[in-house]
């Protein structure tokens, strides 16, 4: 279990087990960065992050950078239980730039049935960007296909809901410094 102390106080009694710890997530957004340097040397790429849970690893990554680079944002909601996703997707913020002839690169938190990445990879082709690829932090197992619109792949993880480093579990947990699961009892008082 990492440290304690960096437990912000109120989240103590909430962690079940730390899955990947700072230190990984660090290092392996910094090798993402050096993959994305070396593949847009010499062009200008634009970040695109979904809000909310991509949050710190585009703070993170887009630091690392030495590419020329803009960020920008999308907002989708899944509907669904909050642990689950029901693959319906609405799109809540869209983008603030027209990427048509731009070299997109969209940034995901996690991507767990792929049916949101499905719908924003379909959405974001549709406006004819240069390219678009795709840097997912984290992935669950998915035994029933590939996932080969994943350029960028930070970690894969069990099957299970995690929270920290952007990811929530009803809005909470954002700010852990890691990946995380929660107690049962977490999910029982919030019913
Ligand atoms: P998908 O459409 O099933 O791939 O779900 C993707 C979205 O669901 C992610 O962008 C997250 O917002 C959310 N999500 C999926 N799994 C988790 C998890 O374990 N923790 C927190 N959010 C998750």
């Amino acid at each position: 279990m990492a440290e304690l102390a960096s437990i912000p106080t109120v989240h103590r009694d909430a962690i079940a087990e730390v899955l990947i710890e700072p230190e990984r997530l660090q290092t392996r957004v910094t090798e993402l960065a050096a993959e994305v340097d070396a593949d847009y040397a010499g062009r200008d790429v634009l970040l695109v992050g979904v809000l909310k849970g991509a949050f710190l690893v585009m703070a993170d990554l887009t630091r690392q950078l030495q590419v020329d680079s803009q960020v920008d944002f999308m907002a989708c909601s899944s509907y669904g239980s909050s642990t689950s996703s029901s693959g319906v997707v609405r799109i809540l913020k869209d983008l603030d730039t027209n990427i048509e002839g731009r070299h997109v690169l969209l940034v995901e938190d996690i991507v767990d049935s792929g049916l949101t990445l499905d719908y924003l990879v379909r959405n974001l082709r549709a406006r004819h960007p240069a390219s678009l690829e795709v840097l997912a932090l984290l992935s669950k197992p998915d035994p029933a296909r590939e996932r080969p619109d994943i350029r960028y792949h930070g970690f894969e993880i069990p099957d299970v809901f995690v929270v920290g480093y952007g990811l929530d579990y009803a809005e909470r947990y954002r700010n852990l410094p890691y990946i995380a699961t929660l107690r049962p009892e977490v999910y029982e008082h919030q019913r």
